[in-house]
């Protein structure tokens, strides 16, 4: 018998905020998203302040800590005056990612080998200031993993994007192979598994069924794609009903 974990869906509103500014206009408002995605069974809600605000920004920030109900989930980089609006924030988990300006979405995980000892102070920064949760948002590479656990971090986000890109059925049950090894690494190794990057209605089953001890799931852009079509509302649910059911 196969057994489930229950299992948070938290949604990335950072798309909402990307149309948004687009036209320069004040809609659509990614605080009536987040309003919108709790309404509709999402545990929480994710943004990332990225440092040349293209998407989020520091007004949305402190509404967001305002208004949302469930979960709030900092992502951001090592950068310093970010992580300053992160510790003046406190949301209930902060993911620390890397962040390239050149990038369209991040994409891949934190070098947390090169960077511990940066990460580290980072981590501790996050802490000091009451920050409940931090996490590292990581490939599912064991020895990243082993890094992470230096670090002070209680808990990582494996990356599914490879996963979620893989087109050949080979492709993809290797990563799924080595998010499954991550995860029961993680889990041995007493950290909280995360998980997120390109999950979406058709390939959530398969990875539920095949990565064990993941306890959230972060999830945007197909929710927000889908969400044209069907509103926000509806996509949020069809997704909580995957992920809980
Ligand atoms: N987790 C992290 C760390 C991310 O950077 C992103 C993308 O912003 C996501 C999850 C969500 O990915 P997607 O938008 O593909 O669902």
């Amino acid at each position: 018998m196969v057994r489930f974990n229950l299992v948070n869906l938290l949604i990335n509103i950072d798309h909402v905020a990307t149309l948004r500014n687009a036209r320069q206009e004040s809609f659509p408002d990614p605080i009536e998203a987040a309003r919108l995605c709790e309404e509709a069974g999402a545990d929480g809600i994710v943004f990332h302040l990225r440092e040349d605000r293209r998407h989020i920004n520091d007004l949305d920030v402190a509404k967001l800590k305002q208004i949302v109900q469930g979960k709030l989930d900092f992502e951001l980089s090592t950068n310093d005056s970010i992580v300053d609006i992160c510790c003046d924030t406190c949301p209930e988990l902060a993911t620390l990612v890397p962040e390239r300006r050149e990038e369209i979405t991040t994409e891949g995980g934190l070098d947390v080998i090169k960077y511990q000892s940066h990460i580290t102070s980072t981590v501790s920064r996050l802490t000091n200031a009451g920050i409940a949760e931090v996490a590292l948002f990581v490939d599912p590479v064991i020895d990243q993993i082993k890094a992470t656990q230096d670090t002070g971090a209680t808990c990582i986000e494996l990356h599914t994007g490879d996963f979620a890109n893989a087109t050949l059925h080979q492709n993809q049950a290797q990563e799924l192979e080595r998010l499954n090894a991550a995860a029961q690494f993680a889990h041995e190794s007493q950290l909280k598994i995360h998980a997120g990057h390109g999950l979406d209605y058709e390939n959530y089953r398969l990875f539920a069924e095949s990565v064990p001890h993941v306890c959230e799931v972060s999830i945007g852009f197909a929710v927000i794609a889908k969400s044209i079509f069907v509103g926000l509302g509806n996509a949020v649910a069809e997704m909580a009903q995957l992920v809980k059911h």
